[in-house]
């Protein structure tokens, strides 16, 4: 806020305008079931600047590049509605659901503004979908939906909306929590030609299926099992915004506008923002076990954890190797290999268990999308 303050008078205007137009179209969206198809009038009156720009056609690569991103912008936005319902705010900005009061209580565990930062991660998701499909409809592309998948059903918890199906499935999770010692490692990096891998933070939930939100009231009791539902959710909140912090560097490489190239790069670091708020959070889930499976979340500052690799308040990157050993240890984002990034987005969702229960039609126009984008190459 001390930072806002120094913004003049006009800024604040023009934000809070932007605001407010924006939030009209925000609540008819997502009440709405039709999502993008349709939507251009709506969007031509929103972004009248990418709407009446006279841009020329982007390359075949730009569009699939922007169309993978949309899809999976659509599938993040449709697991944090599910959160959102039971463990954000439900307001005007980010509507659905009645909120479950212990489930907050238990996510609060981690944070006192839990929910807050669920509700805000939510509603910057559907921004991004709904931006990248209003532009490639501006400039001669075909907006992605992927409304025909929409069959998983919801969560029977008090709190959610229970008739409403989904896209994804947040209550058989497999979660991985590499990215906790990755970021952590001073001396190695996924990418080529290291080829690292890193060990779980949590390995309890590295394996086997693990839900992240109350599947029914029955989730609620006792205390440490909602607990460890809630700490699941607390780690899956950064296992996917640390995704989406390697999908747009990785993708933005074979980008060929620079105006395209703008897009993903102004994006990507919000997905960097909130994988860091996650990571953070993520440190903070009490040490417990749920009696029900006597699956533990393990104390990660102590022994066989803690040291370097494990202690939670390692919020930043540490630095390490990059491209070559020659050069000097650097804080980077990793991975970042561009060579099938799409894919690896697709095969890394589908192995935490997000789409356990979806058509194989719903795989089939995934694949094809993540195929279409891993195949653009950088044009100058
Ligand atoms: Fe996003
Ligand atoms: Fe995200």
């Amino acid at each position: 806020m001390l930072i806002g303050g120094t913004l003049s008078r006009r800024s604040w205007g023009d934000n809070f305008m932007d605001r407010r137009s924006r939030n009209a179209f925000t609540r008819r969206r997502f009440i709405g079931t039709g999502l993008a198809i349709g939507a251009g009038a709506a969007g031509a009156a929103v972004l009248p600047g990418m709407a009446a720009r006279a841009a020329g056609p982007l390359t075949a690569g730009d569009m699939a590049i922007l169309r993978f991103l949309a899809a999976l912008e659509i599938l993040e936005t449709d697991f944090w509605q599910q959160y959102n319902e039971l463990g954000g705010i439900q307001d005007a900005e980010v509507p659905g659901g009645t909120g479950s009061k212990a489930y907050t209580r238990a996510l609060a565990q981690l944070d006192a503004d839990m929910a807050q930062y669920i509700h805000d991660n939510t509603e910057d998701e559907f921004t991004h979908f709904d931006f990248i499909n209003h532009y490639l409809m501006a400039n001669g592309g075909t907006p992605v939906s992927l409304e025909a998948f929409r069959m998983l059903p919801s969560s029977k918890a008090t709190g959610a909306d229970q008739s409403k199906m989904r896209l994804t499935n947040l209550m058989q999770l497999t979660v991985d929590t590499s990215w906790w010692t990755r970021y952590r490692s001073r001396t190695k990096n996924p990418d080529p030609p290291f080829d690292d891998t890193f060990p779980m933070a949590v390995p309890s939930i590295a394996t086997g299926e693990h839900t992240a939100i109350p599947r029914t009231d029955k989730d609620l009791t006792p205390t440490n099992h909602l607990q460890f539902i809630a700490n699941t959710a607390g780690f899956h909140f950064a296992t996917i915004e640390q995704g989406g912090s390697s999908l747009y560097p990785s993708l933005a490489q074979r980008v060929s506008s620079v105006e395209v190239l703008r897009i993903v790069v102004s994006i990507g670091p919000t997905e960097t923002m909130h994988f860091q708020t996650w990571a953070d959070k993520a440190g903070n889930a009490p040490a417990i076990t749920d009696p029900t499976t006597g699956l533990s979340f393990p104390d990660l500052n102590k022994p066989p954890f803690g040291g370097e690799d494990f202690q939670t308040n390692l919020i930043m990157p540490e630095p390490t190797v990059f491209l070559d050993r020659k050069f000097p240890a650097v804080s980077i984002i990793r991975p970042t290999e561009t060579a099938g990034a799409a894919h690896g987005a697709v095969k890394f969702l589908t192995d935490m268990g997000l789409f356990r229960g979806q058509s194989t039609g719903f795989f089939t126009t995934l694949n094809d999308l993540a195929t279409q984008a891993d195949s653009a190459q950088r044009g100058m």
